[in-house]
């Protein structure tokens, strides 16, 4: 695995790759790896000949700074993470390297980045849709990966993939959860052990209201998450939705949708955590 700084030097090494009709994945992270990272890392070697995987805390996607600072920061691991994945290129660019002059760009995809994280973090999209499309204009990938536990993020980026037509197929991977359930998320490691033992509570709250949601309406399955959140220790929830899994709006019957999905927010302590569930078969129920 090279490990690459700029620009130039993985666009000179890409070109001569794909001259010689080498396809090429991307996978665009934030550092701090965890499983949940390799098996998308994985997928990709699998997929195709390249793999590029981005390291770079963005600083335009964090509406609040304290969060950005406490990002957790660990290149060595990453790369040895990243070098036992089959990896060719990791790429670290500095904050001047991606952005060396202001990003201006307003993206907006309206109604999916305007409602759960959209409404609870103004700017965030914005600034993932400008990382994104920069990482995808530099590499050009035939093919790129997003984790499903971002939920809203993997659709708004598929939205932005077709309408400003880049030619690359965007693959989403399903969640990677610890044997207990939690979601897999760099922010786990800002946990203390008593906080990793009170999240839990979220995954166990998601799997129950999927049982409950066979007998249950709309309504009464969003009461049932947020009664249980507000009754476990530790834990304070922002939202929890059902939404349609392709418009993100929310649903008000299982019979408005054939893909309900649930995305649900929580604090713990000062670490906020996401997770989502699939409520399959939803639309047969009443
Ligand atoms: O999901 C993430 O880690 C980030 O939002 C991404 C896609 C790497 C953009 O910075």
């Amino acid at each position: 695995m090279e490990i690459v700084h700029t620009v130039k030097d993985l666009q000179s090494k890409l070109s001569a790759l794909k001259a010689q009709g080498k396809s090429v994945g991307l996978v665009p992270t934030m550092g701090a790896l965890h499983a949940g990272h390799a098996s998308l890392v994985k997928r990709s070697v699998a997929e195709n000949d390249v793999t590029v995987v981005s390291v770079f805390v963005n600083p335009t996607q964090f509406n609040d700074k304290t969060d950005l600072e406490k990002y957790p920061r660990t290149p060595d691991a990453d790369c040895r993470l990243l070098e036992e994945c089959g990896v060719t290129f990791a790429f670290i660019p500095s904050v001047a390297e991606m952005y060396p002059e202001p990003d201006t760009r307003s993206f907006s995809f309206p109604p999916l980045d305007t409602v759960m994280e959209g409404k609870y973090r103004p700017g965030h999209f914005n600034g993932v849709c400008q990382v994104v499309s920069k990482l995808f204009a530099i590499v050009e990938p035939h093919r790129a990966y997003f984790g499903e536990k971002d939920f809203q993020q993997l659709a708004i980026v598929r939205r932005m993939v077709s309408q400003l037509g880049f030619p690359l197929q965007v693959v989403g991977c399903p969640i990677v959860r610890e044997s207990d359930g939690l979601a897999l998320s760099s922010r786990n490691a800002r946990l203390s052990s008593a906080q990793r033992k009170q999240a839990v509570q979220i995954s166990q709250t998601l799997f129950a209201s999927r049982d409950y949601a066979a007998t249950h309406t709309v309504d009464e399955t969003v009461r049932f998450v947020e009664e249980r959140i507000a009754a476990a220790p530790g834990l304070r929830l922002e939202y929890f939705e059902l939404v349609d899994g392709d418009t993100l709006q929310p649903i008000t019957g299982w019979g408005d949708t054939g893909y309900a999905v649930g995305c649900i927010t929580v604090f713990c302590g000062e670490v906020r955590l996401i997770d989502n569930i699939k409520y399959t078969g939803a639309a047969d129920k009443g």
